[in-house]
């Protein structure tokens, strides 16, 4: 099987050995099929094939049970009889148990290493699906992006989304004057939402230290490559902020990964595990952004995978993009089930053999209706594969193992820790802070004040550009300074020493501008 992942035997008894060719590994995939077919089987034994060919993979884990790839299999396990005499049935001759190089990540920190990326890296338009704006809101939330932006504070948490939300609403009089009307009730409505979003956890998402790529694409010292978990069970309790974080991820690989073209075994391949969750009531435009990406990814070296029980659950447009497809059964019990079951068919290239339609009905657990790309890209004919057996564990590692795996991980403390630098909560408590320090300040000067004098201070307040400010942080704005120049001015002495790295990127780079 060289330059191929082993994938079972297909032919009339079982014995072809079927693989996916790691050329065309980025290609895309699809492992479909109903509950208990042997989905996650397939998906543990395609991230172990691409972990011994080099290959980093990231894949969501829904269930819990894909821990086991950090863990050899054993003799001990009930269904070791059962693998062996699979292995021997499809001629897998150096059949062994064996242990995978694996990272643990969990975005609320509590199974794996914290994942975080900023407020500003999600940026505007994610968020806003996170939220389920409407389109007055986004509208809000893109001014806000805006002005933090121009005024260089940087928004890395919700709490900076927050603060912001409260300075545009104080000062939307003069807003308006460049942005239109903002209603308050629209700013209400996003800061309720930021609540929920708080509530389902996502506030453990945003912030620093923000993720790095290059631990996604690690090879371990044996030349394997890692195999990235993500804890995925708590995290489907709020299927939007899951969908938001695979896509944010997903664009964060394309803008940052250099053009590869077709290189001989992928970069990263990536599962997206319940991937019916991403396009669930997703508005066209968005569907057409994964479908863009999905199609351009491709040449990063990205392989993405979906996983699913229908293909059906997978917009046309993408489903055409999937080229590796492992079919495992389904059931079709209504005439739409039988609908589904047909086209799903037809897409294939059949198989003298038998017909594709019945063979996808009666395929057994483990065993699947198979399609590779071959030689130049084309579809392979359909095959009827009996997958192979595991080598790491079946079902999850103990907590006690899993603990040591992030103990003894290379990346251990390295994202523990949340940092809070100065952002735009710090940047904008801090001015009122001041504001009020200075108000207070010249209360109790004019407190001491004889009666007269405070009179007359009193009347001098409310002369404008005469009255003298007690911080020495005053700016010199002057009356015919238009807003945003007023406003620049303020943000150059704000920022003065902190670095004024450009903080609103085009949300999921080039691709989503211009929407
Ligand atoms: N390739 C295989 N080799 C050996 N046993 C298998 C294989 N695939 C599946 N099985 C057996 O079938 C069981 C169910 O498979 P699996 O958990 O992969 O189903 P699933 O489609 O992911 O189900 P669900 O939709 O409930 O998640 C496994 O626990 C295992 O016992
Ligand atoms: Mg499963």
């Amino acid at each position: 099987m060289d330059g191929k992942i082993f994938l079972g035997g297909g032919g009339a008894d079982y014995a072809e050995k079927q693989g996916l060719t790691l050329k065309y590994a980025n290609r895309h995939g699809l492992i479909a099929g109903a509950t208990g077919t042997g989905k996650t089987v397939t998906l543990q034994i395609l991230a172990e094939g691409f972990a011994a060919a080099g290959v980093p993979v990231f894949l969501s884990d829904v269930k819990g049970d894909l821990s086991g790839l950090a863990a050899a299999g054993s003799a001990d396990f009930k269904l070791h009889d059962a693998f062996t005499s699979r292995a021997e049935k499809i001629g897998f001759a150096d059949y062994g148990y064996e242990a995978f190089p694996v990272t643990f990540w969990d975005l609320f920190g509590d199974h794996g290493h914290p994942v975080r990326t900023t407020v500003a890296e999600i940026g505007p338009l994610l968020l806003a699906r996170l939220m389920e704006l409407s389109e007055a809101q986004e509208g809000i939330l893109n001014i806000a992006f805006r002005l933090a932006d121009e005024q260089g504070m940087p928004l890395l948490d919700l709490k900076d989304l927050q603060a912001l939300l409260v300075w545009v609403g104080e000062n939307r009089t003069e807003l308006a004057l460049r942005y239109g009307n903002i209603s308050v009730n629209s700013i209400g409505a996003i800061q309720r939402r930021l609540l929920v979003l708080e509530n389902e956890g996502a506030a453990k998402l945003f912030g620093e230290p923000a993720l790095e790529l290059d631990d996604l694409m690690r090879t371990a010292p044996d030349g394997r490559g890692y195999i990235n978990i993500l804890a995925a069970d708590k995290l489907m309790g709020s299927p939007r902020l899951y969908a938001t974080f695979l896509l944010w991820l997903l664009s964060e690989l394309f803008e940052n990964l250099p053009e590869v073209g077709d290189p001989d075994k992928p970069k990263l391949v990536f599962f997206f595990d319940e991937a019916h969750l991403l396009f669930d009531g997703a508005p066209k435009a968005l569907i057409d952004k994964v479908e863009q990406v999905a199609r351009l990814i491709r040449s990063k070296g990205v392989g993405v995978y979906f996983v699913t029980q229908n293909p059906d659950d997978i917009p046309e447009d993408i489903l055409g993009q999937l080229g590796n497809r492992v079919q495992h059964a389904l059931r079709a019990f209504t005439a739409r089930d039988k609908k589904a079951l047909r086209l799903a068919a037809e897409t294939y290239r059949p198989n003298p053999r038998f017909v594709t339609e019945e063979a996808i009905r009666e395929v057994g657990v483990g065993e699947a209706v198979t399609s590779m790309l071959m030689k130049k890209g084309v579809p392979g004919i359909v095959e009827r594969t009996l997958i192979r057996p595991p080598s790491s564990q079946l079902g999850p590692l103990s907590p006690a193992d899993r603990k040591a795996v992030l103990a003894n991980s290379s990346l251990a403390g390295k994202y523990d820790t949340p940092v809070d630098r100065r952002s735009a909560y710090e940047i904008l408590t801090a001015r009122a802070k001041a504001a009020a320090q200075e108000a207070e300040q010249l209360e109790a000067r004019e407190e001491d004040m004889a009666p007269m004098e405070r009179e007359f201070t009193a009347a001098r307040r409310y002369s404008g550009s005469r009255v003298r400010r007690s911080s020495a942080r005053t700016l010199r704005v002057r009356a015919d300074d238009t807003f945003g120049e007023a406003m620049t001015k303020m943000v150059m002495k704000e920022l003065s020493g902190t670095t004024g790295r450009r903080i609103v990127r085009g949300v999921l780079g080039g691709l989503f501008k211009g929407r």
